[in-house]
């Protein structure tokens, strides 16, 4: 028999329910079991951090290669110290001004955190979310819950409880329904370990707003080629991505587009993901906000009802070149979403 998840509402404007649901997941977390929570940026999977064999089971659930580390989860920058063995005045900066938040710093990993947690590595990430479901559950355990986005290795990431329940009903013992995320794409990992800030993966907070704050952030090698740490490169950069086949198209294609539009729906669903979807032949419409915040909130949302149509193939919009629209870009080109000739018309 197939497991199927328990799903618990968790209205943050239901004081009495909300709690009873951080109470049930509380007492899953305790005996090592993993619940599905969500976050501001993205839903995740979690396990209490000091426990090595729930941490386990998140590895298998995911069927994540145990050299990807873990972000710990905290309720507040008050108990870093309880994960981290050393916090620079760099990192403290940081903390200050992005926490609660959507910014992941990689500190020097205390011996309490089992080296699972971070794939061996001598640091661990580390994040205190602003979410209100996440801080309660996170106050009601006490203790840091390690948690990797609840989505299937590779697969797009979950910004509802039902996108978390598409992919791991089987696998997860309580979701915690929480509403769609906001900010929608993953938060920045940051490496706080040396005297400068070093990108490791683009997310929810700008460069340009770390840079505010701790002067010149160093882009690393591995941030452009995808996550870190990994084995060999390429292994793991199509990452985020759906089931259906993306290509990336200028708007100034969009006729092109259409044509092929018109051909490919002879052999099944398609999908169109742009700013303006008026008129389209597409059988999937996705219109998207035009500026880089809405697109975040809306992006895998929409990645995944293009995999919920069938689509046979989705044309997505090339997205401004600017900065603002790093994160997104990102993510993108790891969906598969990169600008390449049209398919040949069939
Ligand atoms: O917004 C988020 O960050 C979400 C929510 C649930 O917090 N979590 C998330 O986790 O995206 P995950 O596991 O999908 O991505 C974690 C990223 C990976 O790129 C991983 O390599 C990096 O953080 N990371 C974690 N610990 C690290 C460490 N010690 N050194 C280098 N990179 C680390
Ligand atoms: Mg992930």
């Amino acid at each position: 028999m197939t497991k199927t998840a328990r799903v618990l509402p968790a209205p943050t404007d239901d004081a009495a329910r909300l709690a009873a649901a951080v109470q049930e997941a509380v007492a899953v977390l305790r005996r090592g079991g993993l619940v599905a929570f969500p976050t501001e940026t993205v839903y995740g999977l979690g396990a209490n951090a000091f426990d090595e064999s729930a941490v386990a089971r998140i590895f298998a659930a995911k069927g994540r290669p145990s050299f990807n580390p873990l972000i710990v989860h905290l309720a507040t920058a008050d108990s870093l110290s309880s994960v981290a063995s050393e916090v620079s005045p760099l990192s403290r900066r940081l903390a200050e001004a992005f926490w609660p938040g959507p910014l992941t710093l990689v500190l020097p990993r205390a011996p309490a955190v089992p080296a699972i947690v971070a794939a061996g590595l001598s640091t661990v990430g580390v994040r205190v979310p602003a979410h209100p479901v996440a801080h309660a559950l996170l106050a009601a355990f006490g203790l840091p819950i390690a948690a990797p986005s609840a989505n299937a290795f590779t697969r797009v990431s979950a910004t509802t409880a039902a996108h978390v329940v598409a992919q791991l009903a089987a696998v997860v013992d309580l979701v915690l329904d929480g509403g769609a995320a906001t900010v929608g794409i993953e938060s920045t990992v940051v490496d706080a370990t040396g005297e400068r800030a070093v990108l490791l993966r683009p997310g929810a907070v700008s460069v340009a707003a770390i840079e505010r704050v701790v002067g010149p952030v160093h882009r690393s090698s591995v941030a452009a080629a995808g996550t870190a740490p990994r084995p060999a490169p390429g292994m793991i950069d199509r990452h985020y991505a759906p089931r259906t086949p993306l290509v990336a198209f200028p708007t100034a294609e969009r006729a092109a587009v259409e044509r092929h539009l018109v051909a490919a729906s002879r052999h099944g669903a398609t999908g169109l993901v742009a700013f303006d979807v008026a008129g389209s032949a597409a059988s999937c419409r996705i219109e998207m906000p035009r500026d880089p915040l809405g697109y975040a909130r809306e992006l895998y949302a929409a990645l995944h009802q293009l995999d919920e149509a069938g689509c046979t193939i989705g044309f997505v919009e090339a997205i401004p070149d600017d900065v603002a629209w790093e994160a997104i870009a990102d993510r993108l080109r790891r969906a598969g979403a990169a600008l390449r000739e049209l398919p040949p018309m069939q």
